[in-house]
């Protein structure tokens, strides 16, 4: 399967930035490490990165038109008040996993609440680069689950 990974502000700076918080594994780092774990999984993966909101909303709006099977995104602050990016989230019937390099429940208050996670898969954070890596397996391989109660 085809996965579109998206990462959104800031995380060009990736491996500079607050290396504290999220590490020192760049960006190119990371999109070579999904290229590998989902080849290594007979899939494959396209990374993008942008620092602009209507570039993420345009490509979660394309992206089944591209012939992905699922998104694994990283919406970076948008995370927390991007109504834009929740409703293109919601739109679409690909299923999206958010992920996020750090534990954003251990962070700052405004960190904890995410609007794209009501309208996601599942969330994954904490776990550095790998994040991304459960997100492509979340998509790629779905652990069997119970039905959902009604
Ligand atoms: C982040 C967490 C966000 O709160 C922050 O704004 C980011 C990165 C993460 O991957 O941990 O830019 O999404």
């Amino acid at each position: 399967m085809k996965i579109l990974v998206l990462h959104g502000p800031n995380l060009n700076l990736l491996g500079t930035r607050e290396p504290g918080v999220y590490g020192k594994v760049t960006l190119v780092e990371v999109d070579r490490m999904l290229r590998e774990h989902a080849r290594r999984r007979g899939g494959s993966v396209e990374c993008r990165q942008s620092n602009h909101e209507g570039q993420l909303v345009d490509w979660l709006q394309a992206a089944q038109r591209e012939g992905f099977g699922g998104i694994v995104f990283n919406p970076g602050a948008f995370t927390h008040y991007s109504i834009a990016l929740r409703d293109a989230v919601a739109a679409i019937t690909l299923p999206v996993v958010e992920v996020h390099l750090s534990n954003v429940h251990g962070r700052e208050e405004f960190r904890r609440h995410s609007v794209i996670a009501a309208v996601a898969r599942g969330q994954i954070a904490g776990f550095g680069p790998q994040s991304y890596l459960l997100g492509f397996d979340a998509l790629t391989a779905p652990a069997r689950r119970p039905a959902p109660r009604r």
